[in-house]
C-alpha cells in the first residue's frame, strides 16, 4: 500500500519532473530558435523582447563602435537606428566593465528597453555586438527592408577558450579580389575569429607589391598556365593599408606571411640571383614543392629579403609576421658553393642546420623590429630560433615539440584544419572532433598552445569556390576554439551543434554565403550477384533534404533524369551517372559508375604487394568488380599501390577461353602517380606454368603535365587459360627532374577486364 504523505511526495515528484523537463524543453527551444554559433558559455533566456526601430538610439562613448553597430544592423536589417538621441526610451549602451578579465569576453543584457554590452575592452564589446547580430533573425536579414525587429530578452555571459582563432587564406596559388578579402574580415569577426593570416608568397605567385623590387609584381604576380593565358593579380600598398585599416576596424588581426626559404620560385622568376644556381625560372602553375629556394649562402639574399620586410613592417602595424620555413627541399644547398662555405664558416652540422641559421638570421632580424615571428613546424629542423612560435600542421608532433621547449604554437593539423580537403572525407563532425590540445603536453604545457587555424590552401581553391570549402565547416572550427568543448565543462555534444547548424543555414544563405556541403552528399554502393549475373546499386544519402537522379546511357543526370527511389539493377556493360539535386540544381559532383561485363567477375584474384590503405577502392576484389576507374582517381575505383611494382594473380574458376585481357593505369605526374614502365600478361592451365606472355611497353613520357588513363592490352588467338598473371613494373621512385624526386612514386590500377 502506498500511504497518503508517500502520494503525496510522488506528485511533487512526477511535478518537479515536469516543470524541471519543460523548463530544459524551453531553452532547447531557444537554442534552437537562436542557433548562435559558437553558442556563448552562459545564455539565459528572459521573457520580453527589445526592439530596433527608427526610435531606438544607441548612448554611448565609444564613437567608432557607435557608427560601426549602427551601420551594420542598417546593413542586416535595413532599420536606422539613431545614436546619442537621449530622448528615445529604446537605447543600446556599451559600457566598459574592467571586472570582465579576458580581455575578450563580454556580458549582454537584453531587457526590453534596454541592450547593455559591457567588456573590459573594446574589443569584447565589439565581440558582443556580433553576438546580437547573430540573433537577428535570417527573415529579416534576406528582406532588409523592415521598420522594425525584435530580438528575444535574455542574459549572456562569454569568453573564448583560446586566443588564436584564424584563418589562413592562401591568396597565392589563387589571387583574391579585395572586396573579397574584406568580405571575410567580416566574416571572421561574425564567427569570432580574431586573426586574418594572410599567405602572399608563394612558387605561384607573388602577390603584395613591394616599391624597392617592382619585379616582384611585375613578374612574380603573373604565371602562364597550361593553355598559354597569362594568370595573375597582386595587391598594391594602398589596397594592404585599405585591407589593414578594414581589418582593425574589425579588430582582426592580420599576419603577412612572406615564405622563406622555400616556396620561392616567384621571386626568384623576378630576382634570379637570389638562389643558388642565378636560374633563370619562371612563376610555375605545378603545385607541389619545387627545388629552387632561396640561397642561404649569398650576403646580398638576406640583404634582398630584410628590406622586403622592412616594407611588410610598414604596412603591417600587427604583432605578428609569419616567414613560412616549410617544405624546403636541400638539394640545391648541397649543391651551391656558397651554402656550402656558409655550413664551414658558421660551424653548422649540415643543410638542416643551414636551415635553421637561416630562420635564425630572420627571426633576430624582426625580433630587433619589434616583431614576433611565427613559422611553420618545419622550423624545428637544425634547432629552433629563441622566442619564435611554431605553426604545427603536419601532426601534433611539431606543436608538442615547441610547448615542451617552451614555446608557443599554433596548433593546425591536415588532420583536422585543412579545409582544402574535400568534404566526402574531412566532413562537419570530423572538424568539431577536433581537439587543439594535443593530448600528450602535460598540463602546465598546454598554455602554450595558443590556438588553431582554418588552413584554407587554394591550388584548387579559386575564389569563387572559398565559401563551400569553408562552410559549414568552419562554423565547427569556431565553436571549437571559442568554447574548447572537448577540454571544458560545456562538452561535446555534436547532435546538439548539429541541429543549431541545421537552423544556421538561413542566417548563411540570408547573408549570401554560398556553403558547400557537411559531408558526403551520398555514396553508391554497388554488389555483384554472380549467379544472378547482375549488379544491384544501393544509394545511401548523406543529406536528407536532396533528390537523387541517375542515367544509365553515359548522359549527365540533370533535374527531368530518373529518380532514385529503389535500388538500381544493371545487367548490361554501362555506365550509371547519379546525381544530387536541391531545387533543380546540381548540388556537387556526378558519380559515375561504369559497369563493365567481363570474364573476371565471377573470379578470385590474390595480389602479390598489398595497395596502400589510403587508395584501397572497394577492397581486394576491386580489379575485377566489373566497375571501372573514371578519371578522377580518388572515386573509389583505383586502387593505389606506393613504391612498389604491381603483381596479380586471377584465377578464372575454370578453364576458359581468353581473348583479351586489358588493364588500365591512372596517370598524374603533379599526384606523383606515373605509368608502369611495362606490363606483363601471361596465361596458364596450372597456375605453375605460365605461357604466352605479352609484354606491353609503356611508350608516354613520363615527363608529361596531363592526366589520363592508359591500357595495357595483350590480344590472344582464343588461349585456353584458367589462371591470368599480370605484372605491371613501377618506376618506385618519382625521377629527379619532378617536385617530389627520390620521394616513392605510385602506381594506379583499375579494372583488369578479361574477355
Ligand atoms: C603547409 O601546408 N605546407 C604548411
Ligand atoms: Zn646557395
Amino acid at each position: 500500500m502506498i500511504s497518503k504523505a508517500n502520494m503525496h511526495r510522488f506528485i511533487v515528484f512526477i511535478t518537479y519532473l515536469l516543470i524541471s523537463f519543460l523548463l530544459v524543453m524551453c531553452n532547447a527551444k531557444k537554442k534552437d530558435n537562436i542557433p548562435l554559433i559558437p553558442f556563448p558559455n552562459q545564455f539565459e533566456p528572459k521573457t520580453g523582447e527589445f526592439k530596433f526601430s527608427k526610435n531606438t538610439s544607441i548612448i554611448s562613448d565609444f564613437t567608432k563602435l557607435n557608427e560601426y553597430f549602427a551601420s551594420e544592423i542598417e546593413r542586416f536589417s535595413g532599420v536606422q537606428i539613431n545614436i546619442e538621441q537621449s530622448d528615445f526610451k529604446n537605447r543600446i549602451q556599451f559600457v566598459l566593465d574592467t571586472t570582465i578579465i579576458n580581455p575578450e569576453g563580454y556580458t549582454i543584457e537584453v531587457e526590453s528597453e534596454l541592450i547593455k554590452i559591457s567588456s573590459s575592452t573594446e574589443k569584447g564589446i565589439f565581440l558582443g555586438m556580433q553576438t546580437i547580430f547573430q540573433m537577428i533573425s535570417p527573415n529579416i536579414k534576406s528582406a532588409k527592408s523592415g521598420n522594425s525587429f525584435t530580438i528575444p530578452c535574455s542574459i549572456i555571459k562569454d569568453e573564448p577558450a583560446f586566443s588564436w582563432r584564424g584563418l589562413n587564406l592562401d591568396c597565392a596559388r589563387h589571387f583574391m579580389e579585395k572586396d573579397f578579402i574584406k568580405r571575410y574580415i567580416d566574416i571572421l569577426a561574425y564567427y569570432k575569429f580574431n586573426t586574418f593570416h594572410w599567405h602572399l608568397t608563394e612558387d605561384q605567385g607573388w602577390r603584395i607589391e613591394i616599391k624597392k623590387y617592382p619585379k616582384l609584381t611585375e613578374i612574380g604576380a603573373w604565371r602562364k598556365e597550361t593553355d598559354d593565358s597569362t594568370y595573375g593579380g597582386f595587391y598594391t600598398q594602398e589596397d594592404i593599408k585599405e585591407i589593414v585599416e578594414y581589418a582593425e576596424s574589425r579588430f582582426i588581426n592580420i599576419v603577412p606571411e612572406i615564405e622563406m626559404p622555400g616556396h620561392s620560385l616567384a621571386s626568384l622568376a623576378s630576382y634570379p640571383e637570389n638562389s643558388c644556381t642565378g636560374g633563370p625560372f619562371e612563376v610555375t602553375n605545378i603545385w607541389g614543392v619545387h627545388k629552387d629556394i632561396y640561397c642561404a649562402g649569398r650576403e646580398e639574399t638576406f640583404t634582398f629579403l630584410q628590406n622586403i620586410l622592412d616594407e611588410v613592417i610598414e604596412l603591417f602595424p600587427g604583432k605578428y609576421i609569419h616567414i613560412g620555413g616549410d617544405e624546403a627541399p636541400k638539394d640545391r644547398w648541397k649543391e651551391c658553393s656558397k651554402c656550402q662555405a656558409r655550413i664551414k664558416s658558421e660551424g653548422l652540422k649540415d643543410e638542416h642546420e643551414l636551415q635553421s641559421y637561416f630562420i635564425k638570421r630572420i627571426v633576430n632580424y624582426l625580433h630587433s623590429k619589434g616583431k614576433e615571428v611565427i613559422g611553420w613546424e618545419e622550423i624545428l629542423e637544425g634547432g629552433l630560433a629563441p622566442g619564435v612560435i611554431v605553426q604545427s600542421w603536419l601532426g601534433y608532433d611539431g606543436a608538442v615539440e615547441a610547448a615542451k621547449l617552451g614555446h608557443y604554437a599554433i596548433y593546425s593539423p591536415t588532420s583536422h584544419t585543412y579545409f582544402d580537403y574535400d568534404p566526402d572525407n574531412f566532413n562537419l563532425e570530423l572538424v568539431y572532433s577536433f581537439n587543439p590540445i594535443p593530448q600528450e603536453l602535460a598540463k602546465d604545457e598546454r598554455k602554450f598552445i595558443l590556438g588553431s587555424e582554418a588552413n584554407m590552401w587554394s591550388e584548387r581553391a579559386p575564389q569563387e569556390t572559398i565559401d563551400s570549402k569553408l562552410f559549414p565547416r568552419m562554423l565547427a572550427l569556431s565553436e571549437v576554439l571559442w568554447k574548447d568543448p572537448h577540454n571544458s565543462e560545456y562538452g561535446a555534444n555534436y547532435n546538439e551543434f548539429y541541429s543549431r547548424v541545421q537552423n544556421h543555414y538561413a542566417d548563411l544563405t540570408a547573408r549570401g554565403i554560398k556553403f558547400g556541403r557537411e559531408s558526403k552528399i551520398f555514396e553508391p554502393k554497388s554488389s555483384y550477384d554472380k549467379t544472378k549475373r547482375e549488379f544491384t546499386i544501393e544509394v545511401i544519402q548523406g543529406l536528407k533534404d536532396l533528390v537523387i537522379r541517375y542515367t544509365t546511357d553515359g548522359t549527365e543526370p540533370n533535374s527531368n533524369s530518373n529518380e532514385y527511389k529503389k535500388p538500381i539493377i544493371v545487367q548490361n556493360t554501362s555506365i550509371i551517372k547519379i546525381g544530387a539535386f536541391r531545387d533543380n540544381q546540381k548540388i556537387g559532383k556526378i558519380s559515375q559508375l561504369p559497369f563493365k561485363f567481363h570474364k573476371g567477375l565471377n573470379a578470385t584474384i590474390s595480389l602479390t604487394k598489398r595497395y596502400h590503405e589510403k587508395y584501397k577502392a572497394s577492397g581486394q576484389n576491386a580489379l575485377i568488380d566489373g566497375i571501372r576507374g573514371t578519371d578522377d582517381f580518388r572515386d573509389g575505383n583505383w586502387q593505389g599501390y606506393e613504391g612498389v611494382d604491381f603483381e596479380a594473380i586471377i584465377d578464372l574458376g575454370s578453364e576458359q577461353t581468353i581473348s583479351k585481357v586489358e588493364s588500365s593505369f591512372f596517370f598524374d605526374s603533379n599526384s606523383y602517380i606515373f605509368l608502369p614502365e611495362n606490363v606483363v600478361i601471361s596465361l596458364s592451365l596450372d597456375g605453375e606454368n605460365y605461357f604466352d606472355e605479352r609484354k606491353i611497353i609503356n611508350e608516354i613520357p613520363q615527363k608529361n603535365s596531363e592526366i589520363l588513363i592508359k591500357n595495357f592490352t595483350g590480344k590472344y588467338d582464343a588461349k585456353q587459360a584458367h589462371y591470368i598473371k599480370l605484372k605491371a613494373e613501377s618506376i618506385k621512385v618519382c625521377p629527379d627532374w619532378h617536385p617530389g624526386a627520390n620521394a616513392p612514386s605510385w602506381l594506379f590500377v583499375d579494372e583488369i577486364v578479361i574477355e
